[in-house]
């Protein structure tokens, strides 16, 4: 099956492909989306990353929808994932089923918790105003809905994204099915050791996001991309900087999730997978200055929000 032939076991009972396709883009064009998405199944991509937030469920849904009914993919090779909203905290199951109708779908396979971060019921955006934070997560709730979710067959798996390794400790000591996955920023210049090993500890596979460092992005870098150190290992493996940096994720065991809607680096990127690293690379990223790029500081010292600093939100894995 091609796109298959690297996926990596969850504790859910599923697997999930080691190289996902990111839907995000600023500003969001859906015909756009929906043509990368359809480009991106013809490369071998079978991982697609959406949220409510991005916008982008409808492409992926009609995308795959397309490919389906032109026998292209099957439903079962594809893995879809979509993440839970803060405004929607109170009620997971009647937010997924809202995405699952932007999908066309019945179910996805992964759905997570976008952040710790509990919104005023109206807020959809991704840029919440200062009095439109809750004060508390009330996450034992939120995830017990997740759960539901799960139980009622809307979803094969549940997860997380942007917890730090306390969020996971304490989530994990009131859940009755441990999250599946915890979705994170993760590339060579911030390797998520301790959090990476805490997950390790619970079973909980991480998926790295921004994993190129999100060049091109505003809030991104192209310093991950433009290292000596990545370069070096590039020359040496003759292949790119980009395909170092994805094959680092995979080589740490974590799936990455890669946006690229030029055809050309959607190939560069899948093409990730067809290389290996050797320890020496793997010692020589290790000593790479480390540097968070998503700091998400819209997100803290907010009037009515929960985390007054970064490091609170964090728990001081920044
Ligand atoms: N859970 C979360 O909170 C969260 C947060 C951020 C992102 N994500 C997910 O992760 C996905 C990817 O994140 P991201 O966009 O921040 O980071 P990224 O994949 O590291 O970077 C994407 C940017 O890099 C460019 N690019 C892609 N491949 C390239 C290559 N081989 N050479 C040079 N430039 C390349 C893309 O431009 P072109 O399209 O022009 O190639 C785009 O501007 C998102 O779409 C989303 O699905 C999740």
């Amino acid at each position: 099956m091609k796109g298959d032939r690297l996926r990596t076991s969850l504790n859910c009972g599923i697997s999930i492909p080691c190289i996902g396709f990111g839907t995000y883009s600023n500003p969001y064009d859906g015909c756009v989306t929906e043509t990368a998405i359809l480009n991106a199944l013809k490369v071998g991509y079978r991982h697609f990353d959406t949220a409510m937030v991005y916008g982008s469920e409808p492409a992926v849904g009609s995308a795959l929808k397309q490919a389906m009914r032109e026998g292209k993919v099957e439903r079962e090779e594809t893995f879809v994932t979509s993440k839970l909203w803060g405004c929607d905290f109170h009620d997971p199951v009647s937010a997924l089923k809202r995405s699952l109708k932007m999908l066309h779908m019945e179910y996805i396979d992964m759905y997570l918790v976008h952040w710790p971060l509990k919104l005023k019921p109206w807020v959809q955006s991704a840029f919440p105003k200062d009095d439109e934070f809750e004060a508390e997560t009330d996450m034992e709730a939120t995830w017990a809905g997740m759960e539901r979710c799960m139980e009622i067959g809307l979803c094969r798996g549940i997860g997380v994204s942007n917890f730090s390794s306390k969020k996971i400790a304490e989530l994990v000591e009131h859940a009755s099915v441990i999250p599946a996955v915890n979705q994170v920023e993760m590339h060579p210049m911030w390797r998520q050791k301790k959090l990476r090993e805490a997950c390790a500890e619970s079973n909980i596979h991480v998926s790295a996001y921004t994993s190129l460092g999100g060049p091109g992005n505003t809030w991104g870098t192209t310093a991950v991309m433009e290292h000596p150190t990545i370069r070096t290992i590039a020359l040496r493996h003759n292949v790119t900087p980009a395909q170092v940096a994805l094959q680092w994720g995979v080589t740490v065991g974590a799936s990455v999730i890669v946006k690229s809607f030029n055809e050309k680096r959607m190939e560069e990127n899948f093409a990730a997978l067809n290389f290996k690293l050797e320890d020496r690379d793997m010692l020589e990223i290790d000593t790479i200055e480390e540097r968070k790029v998503i700091r998400a500081g819209i997100y803290v010292g907010r009037a009515t929000g929960p985390y007054k600093t970064l490091e609170e939100l964090w728990d001081n894995e920044i």
